[in-house]
């Protein structure tokens, strides 16, 4: 049995930066407002009009530099699992996508549909692929374009103020070493609140014909719906289970945490987590600043910057954790 350690990471963001202010323009909001109750100062949006990226393309270009960092080239990878919930079309997946862009072998691409938690689902499969022995390479990513698909108007001003885009990828690789790289994930699912933070249609259950064919100008079911109160309520509490959790099963206290790296919901979520934890402002690492909630991309894209800026260092113990629509809430404990 093998272990599996993150050998490189990368992360894509559109260029155009989209202010609190430049919001004001669209709906009525203010910055006062979405700084006091997110901590988000900016966000990223795609430009369609000078851009030409789009889900796959961010996530292949965060996997190209992930690959250059692990020093693996294209022929290495042995399996590519793409996490996203704004996928370029409703069928195929991103992953497929991925592996076109990247002129890739044949290998199977696999897509993980679990919104904020998908990226450590994501991480959870393709270390279960490594241990077995199955792959040695794994290429997981998760990227998001909500810009494309929210109610730019005071009607979505709720959910639309809070989310960007951009991409991070991680390549996954053998380690022979079972003390170190990923030592355990926990995933967790709760389906009867799925409505609470959903969108609708179009899908089986709301086909476009209907849609269509309402013709009700105030047809909402294509924007993302959030129950914003009751999501963050249990937010708080899941992931402060799902922390909890993995440092027992690994024997580990709140001070063997080097680095949380929360997924990018609210920053009062990171910060409720951190006072629970007893945790300084330098082991937990936050960017939802400059980013939004960038659903399954926020934490790859916050690791990457973490590496980056040398706050990941070999030896360390990084743990990972996130909640998010499903319900479904996740957690990765890393020794690095
Ligand atoms: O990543 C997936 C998981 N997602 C989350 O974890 C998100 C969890 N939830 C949240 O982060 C917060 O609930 C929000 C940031 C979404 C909303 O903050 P809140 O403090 O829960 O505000 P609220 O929804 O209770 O709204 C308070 C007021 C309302 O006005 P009234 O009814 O009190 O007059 C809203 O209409 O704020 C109003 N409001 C806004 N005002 C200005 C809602 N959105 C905006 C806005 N600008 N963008």
């Amino acid at each position: 049995m093998y272990n599996s350690r993150i050998a490189g990471l990368g992360h894509y963001v559109p260029e155009n930066v989209v202010t609190n202010d430049d919001l004001t323009r669209l709906m009525d909001t203010s910055d006062e407002w979405i700084q006091e109750r997110t901590g988000i100062r900016e966000r990223r949006w795609i430009d369609p009009k000078t851009s030409e990226d789009t889900t796959s393309i961010m996530g292949a270009k965060a996997a190209k530099i992930a690959m250059e960092r692990a020093g693996v080239t294209k022929d290495d990878i042995d399996f590519i699992v793409f996490a996203t919930l704004s996928p370029d079309m409703y069928f195929p997946g991103g992953g497929v996508r991925v592996q076109d862009l990247l002129d890739m072998p044949t290998i199977g691409a696999l897509d993980v549909r679990n919104q904020c938690s998908g990226f450590i689902y994501a991480l959870s499969v393709g270390d279960q692929f490594i241990k077995t022995g199955m792959y040695k390479n794994v290429l997981v990513i998760g990227s998001e374009n909500h810009s494309g698909g929210l109610d730019k108007t005071t009607r979505g001003r709720g959910v639309t103020v809070i989310f960007g885009d951009g991409a991070g990828a991680a390549v996954l690789t053998r380690e022979e070493d079972p003390t170190k790289g990923i030592l355990s994930t926990h995933l967790h699912s709760e389906g009867k609140h799925a409505a609470e933070l959903a969108l609708e249609g179009p899908s089986t259950g709301r086909w476009v014909d209907a849609i269509i064919a309402d013709d009700d100008p105030n047809e909402t079911s294509y924007y993302p719906y959030m129950n914003g109160q009751f999501v963050f309520k249990n937010a708080v509490v899941r992931f402060s289970e799902v922390i909890m959790e993995g440092l027992v099963q690994n024997e580990l206290g709140k001070e063997d945490i080097n680095l949380l790296v929360p997924h990018q919901a609210n920053l009062r979520i990171s910060q409720f987590v951190q006072k629970k934890f007893g945790l300084s402002d330098d082991q937990v690492y936050n960017n939802i600043m400059r980013y939004g909630n960038t659903t399954a991309a926020s934490i790859p894209i916050a690791l990457t910057e973490a590496w980056e800026e040398g706050k990941v260092k070999e030896g360390d113990t990084i743990v990972l954790a996130a909640f998010g629509s499903g319900f479904t809430w996740a957690s990765a404990i890393i020794k690095w």
